[in-house]
């Protein structure tokens, strides 16, 4: 009985200290992390660079001008970075950052932000 319950506690921290090694970062953490110094906090483009760059982050809560990009178009803009799109080279490239699973997760993420999707 005793050991059971040994054994059973053993696994049961086994697992609290091995899943936040398992667990994917979120698109939210991702966002949160590695885009709001320029993106800014909600997302709107307010970021705490800003002061002191040419070009401007987008505003990624403006359902126009987010709504006029594919899906596509915002995955190779995060994949690649601005160049990519004939943008600013202010934007990075995230490629060796995030794996293309998780660049998918921030269009979908992006998508939320804007309450848009792809083509209005
Ligand atoms: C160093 C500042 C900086 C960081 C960090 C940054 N961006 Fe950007 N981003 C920019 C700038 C500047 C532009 C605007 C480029 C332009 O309009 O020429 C941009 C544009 C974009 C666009 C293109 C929108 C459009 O007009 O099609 C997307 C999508 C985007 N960023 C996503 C992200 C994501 C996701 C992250 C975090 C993983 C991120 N950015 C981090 C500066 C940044």
């Amino acid at each position: 009985m005793r050991n059971n319950r040994v054994c059973l506690s053993l696994l049961a921290s086994l697992f609290v200290f091995s899943a936040p090694l398992l667990a994917k970062e979120s698109a939210t953490d991702n966002y949160n992390t590695y885009c709001v110094q320029c993106h800014g906090m909600q997302g709107n483009g307010m970021g705490l660079n800003i002061r002191d760059m040419s070009v401007q982050p987008r505003d990624h809560t403006d359902f126009k001008s987010m709504s006029a990009r594919s899906n596509e178009e915002l995955f190779k803009v995060i994949k690649e970075g601005g160049g990519a799109l004939s943008k600013s080279v202010l934007m990075p490239p995230w490629g060796s950052t995030f794996s293309d699973e998780e660049i998918n997760d921030l269009v979908k993420y992006l998508r939320v932000l804007c309450k848009c999707k792809q083509g209005g």
